[in-house]
């Protein structure tokens, strides 16, 4: 790959995913688009961007997304979920009691395994939450993963991963060498193309918002921006939850940690102005 064509698909990736890759990552771009190029019958990289720079809208998305980094497994890094567990939804209960909805946005939810894994969790919870209407969407830059996701369908491999065996069993089927989740828990998650780059106001705002193991690849004034938006986006007495690797200390105020629960965050009342409360109301709500 030339220099050049290394700088166009570099400042190509900041600005259409936020991907921020060092002036080191040649490699990293070669062995996501050499495949791709064969796939797209072109000779390599340099055709590929000869393609791109003649407007192929469709091959820039292709690019993008294969080069998305979209590594999750089921209850990832577990403390999260405790978190949610634990304190995010008895906290949640308290504080709706009168309206009996829960709004969930899982902002780069990959193949599903995040959402449904806060589903299940819900699930184990249902008797507490017997009434509430919960809404979990699940949205992610990538088509093609969130395709994945819709279908509830997870290899061997893949329910192996960070899924215990008693959830396994109880809340999917195996088809096969594959499993496929169970169609209430399916049910529970809404799924929606997004790009955290864009204007996501017309979501509404949320009770918790778990945006993690994204922002690590964008750069910092894309990530305070971001956060100032995701700010916009919970409620005033919401949760953000985040990556092992990720922070807002030293990047903004808009949102203050838990001292007490590592990657769990709070909205600042200093933030800015606020979206109004709840948000479009999607057909597939869940009931508990
Ligand atoms: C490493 S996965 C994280 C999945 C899950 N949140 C987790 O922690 O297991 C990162 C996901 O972010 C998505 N992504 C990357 N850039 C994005 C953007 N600008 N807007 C929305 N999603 C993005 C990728 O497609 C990928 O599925």
């Amino acid at each position: 790959m030339t220099p050049p064509d290394y700088e166009y698909l570099r400042k190509l990736l900041k600005d259409q995913s936020g991907l921020d890759l060092s002036a080191d990552k040649q490699y990293l771009i070669e062995s996501r688009l050499v495949p791709l190029s064969r796939k797209c019958g072109l000779s390599g990289i340099p055709e590929l961007v000869q393609k791109m720079k003649g407007g192929s809208s469709a091959l820039v998305a292709q690019v993008v997304e294969a080069m998305t980094t979209n590594e999750t497994f089921f209850f990832r890094d577990k403390i999260p979920f405790d978190h949610f567990r634990d304190a995010i939804v008895p906290e949640l209960i308290k504080a709706r009691a009168a309206r009996k909805s829960i709004r969930i946005w899982c902002a780069a939810s990959s193949t599903g395994q995040e959402p449904y894994s806060l589903a299940m969790c819900l699930k184990e919870m249902a008797g507490a939450l017997s009434g509430w209407r919960v809404e979990i969407i699940a949205t992610d830059l990538s088509q093609e993963v969130l395709e994945k996701s819709k279908s509830g369908i997870y290899s061997q491999f893949e329910v192996q991963r960070g899924l215990p065996i008693q959830m396994l069993v109880k809340y999917f089927k195996q088809n096969g060498e594959f499993w496929q989740l169970n169609a209430d828990v399916c049910a529970m998650v809404q799924h929606r193309q997004l790009n955290l780059l864009h204007d996501f106001s017309q979501l509404g705002t949320f009770d918790v918002i778990f945006c993690r193991n994204v922002l690590i690849y964008f750069d910092q004034d894309t990530k305070i921006n971001t956060f100032g938006r995701l700010a916009r986006a919970t409620e005033a007495d919401g949760f953000l939850v985040l990556g092992a690797a990720e922070t807002v200390v030293g990047l903004t105020d808009t949102f203050k940690p838990n001292p007490d629960r590592r990657g769990l965050y709070r909205p600042n009342d200093s933030r800015t102005a606020k979206m109004p409360a709840g948000g479009p109301k999607f057909a597939a709500a869940a009931w508990m």
